[in-house]
């Protein structure tokens, strides 16, 4: 990604400092951060506070935070491996990320741990570029075609949180698509759900779309189905934190109602995601996939930068109101037109997302 005409990562090793550096995301919109992790506890708690965030960039914040702790203690494998587990409980690449880092690490002697770990963190990192480059080159065939059969000047895409190279390493996953998209001379504009209560797709995806200079407009959360139905969207794109086997979707809070109603437009409703944002071993994703709870102070308060140009919060709601705030939602299956993966696109049903698991599997 580029910022301010440099090319970035949202995570990436500095050899020279041996350092694990990520850009700080609860800073932006309003300040370009770059924070370093120092130890098992920074990863973990950057992971929890959303310093970083996105279900792809939370496995490879992961596989560095095993390096960090192995670093401190080449011994503890298990340990790292549960404390990193438990920051945060929807996105599977979390799980996958660190699978792969007790696969390849258990048997390795201790002397040789630490170099390995940090070896493996780097694949995982350089890997996820190239897969999510993949996918947005296989969701722009299906959104270029889109845009030959449209007869206006644009093609309308609405997108809801961040799936955007701020949620991976670069790039992104419905983002991707985006990008690839207008790389191949499409010309589009997004619809940037606003994306309560965190806001992702205000501060992120609006910056992110900024800084690559794609034409966006912020909408609120409810707005959606009424430009559906104006005719105002063309194609949906969004990521997924966890899919399953059957093709359901977990995917940031909202992200359902705007399936519901993409479909009853006849709207193309796409889920770019890679192979590790899918859990084989669950048949179906309702009622089976842990919905983060939030702090209810996110629904009560909105955070931002007052006049005086300092980061604050106000109050939107009656001093001591309840508030539930689940953090993702299930999109059943029937509502998804296709899965974008980097194997392809791929209908959103049993058959062909098993036929994926030998991919996965490594
Ligand atoms: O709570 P977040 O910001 O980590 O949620 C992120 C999302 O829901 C994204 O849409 C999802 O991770 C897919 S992204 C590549």
């Amino acid at each position: 990604m580029i910022v301010n005409g440099k090319n970035r990562q949202s995570i990436w090793y500095d050899a020279s400092g041996d350092e694990v550096l990520i850009i700080d995301q609860t800073r932006l919109p309003h300040e370009f951060r770059v924070l370093s992790l120092v130890n098992l506890e920074s990863a973990c708690a950057a992971i929890q506070s959303m310093q970083v965030r996105g279900a792809p960039l939370i496995g490879v914040t992961a596989a560095y935070g095993v390096y960090l702790g192995l670093r401190e203690d080449p011994d503890s494998l298990d340990r790292i491996c549960r404390a990193l587990a438990a920051t945060r409980p929807t996105a599977v690449n979390l799980q996958w990320a660190l699978q792969r880092c007790r696969d390849r690490l258990a048997s390795v002697p201790l002397d040789r741990r630490v170099e390995q770990a940090l070896a493996l963190a780097q694949d995982i990192e350089q890997e996820d570029v190239a897969i999510c480059e993949a996918m947005g080159e296989h969701g722009a065939d299906l959104l270029e075609q889109l845009w030959q059969r449209k007869s206006q000047d644009h093609l309308n895409i609405l997108t809801h949180c961040n799936a955007g190279s701020l949620a991976t390493v670069d790039w992104g996953t419905a983002l991707s698509v985006v990008y690839k998209t207008v790389q191949r001379g499409v010309p589009v504009h997004v619809w940037v759900d606003e994306t309560r209560p965190r806001n992702q797709g205000a501060a992120l995806t609006c910056w992110e779309l900024g800084q690559a200079a794609v034409p966006h407009t912020l909408i609120v959360d409810n707005a959606g189905g009424h430009l559906m139905q104006q005719g105002q969207v063309d194609v949906c794109v969004v990521g997924s934190d966890r899919t399953a086997r059957n093709g359901d979707v977990c995917n940031k809070i909202g992200t359902y109602l705007k399936a519901l109603a993409a479909y009853d437009n006849g709207i193309p409703f796409y889920v770019a995601l890679p192979l590790s944002s899918i859990d084989f071993s669950l048949e179906s994703g309702l009622n089976r996939i842990p919905i983060e709870e939030r702090d209810s102070d996110e629904v009560t308060e909105v955070a931002g930068i007052m006049l005086d140009g300092l980061p604050g919060r106000v109050r939107t709601a009656p001093p001591g109101v309840r508030a539930g705030n689940p953090g993702f939602d299930v999109t059943p299956a029937r509502l998804v037109t296709a899965l974008i993966t980097e194997r392809g696109a791929v209908k959103a049903e049993t058959e062909a997302i098993s036929a994926l698991q030998g991919a996965a599997d490594r």
